[in-house]
């Protein structure tokens, strides 16, 4: 279902290419300075050497995730190591990975796990940590390892945004000019509710800001017995078996899967079989996918949907794919369930890049048309939250593409008759593959072999490497432009954990160009981040959270909306012409720039979108990431 690679990233021009986002502080002092006698109290103090990288790999209003980088510039190998430093602002560690970290009033002390707490001379690691703060997340600027002063000048960057490209490319700027003339915002109505009891319209339960909040999660009958079919087949696997504990979203991808059929249960037995346990105390999240716009998947053969690109198809969609759900849904006997409504995957992307392909400039006036009437609909019953997809960092992810992604978005919202109210959030990495965090390669601007790493072919000056950047960077756009705060994202990490044999285990800094570097270090094993069917090596992710990062974060739940075990899509073979080339294992994406790449698809297998992938799902569940 997602966009050809080629589309994915933007048409870029030499000029272009040279831009990125300083999206993190970054500070990097020289090695130690002149060291006090106090301090050389043994052999390893007297000739070590230090550098120490502090990046705010996120940063939201209250909240930040920091990674550090330890480099050792001495001489010798450091064994086992304490980092000290300050923080100018106010902010508070709530909790930290691979180092122990606490701290009293601004000091802050991090001690090495038993894993990274050797640094050989030349060699780097790492940690990173969580915190909140209320009026300055400002950037530490002085550090000491083991009571070694690691001073020296420092370059201290700034978080501010980087100025907007003026050599917006063609697509950007075909859909920025799209841009809505409509004065119609509304105010933002995002209830604040706790959940329970009445307050909301027509004797319904509040409307929440979080509808994962103090709610159990519904499970898709359909996914729990192919997963239980598969756990049992592989002799009662237990990991696998155990993926059946997890909610995956309904996928209404044609008309008739409102009805069922053989193998899909009915949308209103479904609600049904939800409502029969929810209530008032203890609601039920339902999570549907809306995706059956007219001309769906116009950048990709893999999903392209029934109902044509044309008026007639728009009003086929209005009236006999989002009045029935609509209607259903609209039930008071489902008043304890709260319906998260995936809205139509890859479609508003496609209008912010893909305008220069015929099919998806055709389809675009149909799409916006589409998903605002569908927002009107869901939007219009109490217990539904709307969230809009938008893609993922290997697509929106450039300044470029990102600071054209406002209007587009907002020409649909405002359309509607609740204006910025009709939304509750938005998804990012719907059945696609890329990590919330890539936790060795955390600052795109880091120099290596005298280019930044953002330089390598695999993020093609992209500066959000992970979702984690991606949506906190997209979030501030998008409020800046005038969305509510309260519109925060869901991630879908069904299949970004990228555990198993490939995975890096710790920095490795010894690469000395940008391509080796990350090839190195990345735990996205993809040969290029526009593969989007079938990954091989793909593992499971973080299993569905509410708050990941805490309730001040701009990443409200990880959700599982893509089910582990379905296959992406199938591709044209000897026997059969249906299909998209970009799943064939033998076939090519291309980047734009020239380039081009393996699909990364698993290889010897050939199964249609939607349906059970055995191999897959068996990979998925031994690559997980948590391990399951
Ligand atoms: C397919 C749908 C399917 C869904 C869930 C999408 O990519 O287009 O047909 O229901 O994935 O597997």
């Amino acid at each position: 279902m997602q966009p050809t690679p080629t589309s994915a990233p933007p048409p870029r021009t030499r000029a272009r290419r040279r831009i990125w986002l300083a999206i993190s502080a970054s500070v990097s002092l020289a090695a130690a300075t002149t060291l006090t006698p106090a301090l050389l109290n043994s052999a390893s103090a007297a000739s070590l050497g230090c550098s120490v990288s502090y990046t705010n790999q996120s940063e939201w209003s209250g909240g930040f995730v920091a990674n550090l980088v330890i480099s050792n510039t001495g001489s010798s190998a450091i064994n086992g190591w304490t980092l000290t430093f300050t923080f100018p602002g106010d902010q508070k560690v709530t909790n930290a990975w691979s180092a122990t970290v606490t701290q009293s009033g601004e000091n802050v002390t991090a001690v090495a796990a038993s894993y990274n707490a050797d640094i050989a001379a030349g060699s780097s690691t790492n940690f990173g940590f969580q915190g909140t703060w209320t009026t300055s997340d400002a950037i530490p600027t002085g550090f000491a390892v083991n009571g070694v002063a690691c001073g020296g000048s420092s370059s201290t960057g700034s978080a501010s945004a980087s100025p907007t490209t003026a050599s917006a490319s063609a697509t950007a700027t075909a859909s920025a000019s799209a841009t809505a003339t409509t004065t119609s915002a509304s105010p933002t109505a995002t209830a604040t509710g706790t959940g329970t009891g009445t307050g909301g319209t027509g004797g319904y339960p509040a409307h929440v800001a979080d509808p994962f909040t103090g709610a159990t999660r519904y499970l898709n009958p359909d996914y729990v017995a192919e997963v239980n079919a598969q756990a049992a087949a592989d002799g009662n696997n237990a990991a696998e078996a155990s993926v059946a504990q997890y909610q995956t979203a309904i996928w209404l991808d044609q008309i008739s899967r409102i009805a069922g059929d053989s193998t899909h249960t009915s949308l209103t037995t479904e609600l049904n079989d939800a409502a029969a346990t929810a209530t008032a105390a203890n609601p039920k999240v339902v999570e549907l996918v809306i995706y059956d716009l007219p001309g769906r998947d116009c950048a990709a053969l893999a999903s392209n949907g029934e109902i044509p690109a044309t008026a007639a198809g728009l009003t086929e969609y209005e009236s006999q794919y989002i009045d029935p759900i609509a209607s259903i849904l609209n039930n008071t006997a489902y008043e304890n369930l709260r319906i998260v409504a995936i809205i139509e995957p890859d479609s508003l992307p496609n209008a912010v890049t893909n305008q220069s392909k015929t099919a998806c400039a055709t389809a675009t006036p149909y799409y916006e048309s589409g998903i605002t009437y569908a927002l009107n609909k869901l939007h219009a019953i109490p217990n539904v939250y709307n969230y809009l997809d938008i893609a993922h960092s290997a697509w929106l992810g450039w300044p470029s593409n990102m600071s054209a992604t406002p209007a587009v978005y907002q020409k649909v919202v405002l359309g509607t008759t609740a204006g910025y109210a009709s939304i509750d959030g938005f998804i990012s990495d719907t059945a696609n593959y890329t990590p919330v965090q890539e936790p060795f390669l955390t600052n795109p601007t880091l120099s290596v072999g005298g280019q930044p790493v953002d330089s390598a072919t695999f993020y093609q000056y992209n500066p959000t490497f992970d979702e984690l950047t991606y949506d906190t960077d997209m979030y501030n756009t998008l409020v800046a432009a005038g969305f509510p705060a309260s519109d925060k994202f869901l991630i879908d990490t069904s299949r970004d954990g990228w555990g198993g044999p490939g995975r890096p285990t710790a920095l490795n800094s010894s690469p000395t160009t940008a391509d080796t570097y990350v090839a190195a270090n990345k735990i996205d094993e993809r040969p290029f981040r526009g593969d989007w069917c079938n990954q091989n090596n793909a593992g499971i992710g973080a299993r569905p959270t509410d708050e990941p990062f805490g309730t001040s974060s701009p990443i409200e739940a990880y959700v599982w909306i893509k089910p582990p075990g379905e296959s992406d899509g199938d591709y044209p073979t000897s026997t059969h012409t249906h299909g998209d080339p970009h799943c064939d294992p033998s076939g090519t994406n291309t980047d734009g720039n020239g380039g081009t790449y393996s699909t990364g698809s698993i290889p010897g297998y050939d199964v249609p979108a939607g349906q059970w992938y055995a191999y897959e799902f068996q990979m998925l569940v031994s690559n997980a990431y948590p391990a399951l």
